[in-house]
């Protein structure tokens, strides 16, 4: 009786072990693209702020977190980027966006930034471009 009670019991905690393997397996793949938006929100945060706030340093870097987050994409949703031409759009109008704000940041962009709030907009339009189509929220 004993040893039923055992195996009993050691096969409910391997069966418990193996569920637990198998959930995380399939949440994994999911874990990256949240990542990476997680991160582009709170990023977006912290750029409208220091816009607003005509802090234009800090402007200069959180915009630099976005567009490396921004080659991240093509990396975290490789199928909708591969399969899908809307998605690859969106994706690589937000990377083009970046880069015309930052070819036209000017020198003394350290002290003086008044077009931060203007290019904060451009660059947001450009986000919700892909999520008008694809964010299921
Ligand atoms: C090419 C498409 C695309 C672009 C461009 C894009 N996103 Fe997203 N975003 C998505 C998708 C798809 C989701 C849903 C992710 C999920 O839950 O799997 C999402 C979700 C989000 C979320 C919610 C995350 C969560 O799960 O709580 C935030 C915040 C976010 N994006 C911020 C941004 C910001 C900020 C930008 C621009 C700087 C941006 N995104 C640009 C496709 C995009």
């Amino acid at each position: 009786m004993i040893k039923y009670v055992i195996v009993l019991l050691a096969g409910a905690i391997a069966g418990g072990f193996a569920g637990n393997t198998i959930a995380h397996r399939l949440a994994e793949p999911h874990q990256h693209p949240r990542a990476v938006m997680t991160l582009m929100g709170f990023h977006r945060e912290r750029l409208d702020a220091a816009s607003q706030a005509g802090q234009c340093a800090t402007v200069e870097a959180e915009r630099a977190r976005i567009a490396l987050l921004q080659q991240e994409i093509a990396l975290a949703f490789p199928l909708t980027y591969k399969q899908e031409e809307r998605f690859r759009k969106s994706a690589d109008g937000l990377g083009n966006v970046l880069q015309s704000i930052a070819a036209a940041a000017p020198a003394t962009a350290a002290t003086n930034c008044p077009e931060a709030k203007a290019q904060f907009k451009k660059m947001n339009d450009s986000c919700d471009d892909c999520h008008k189509v694809y964010d299921p929220e």
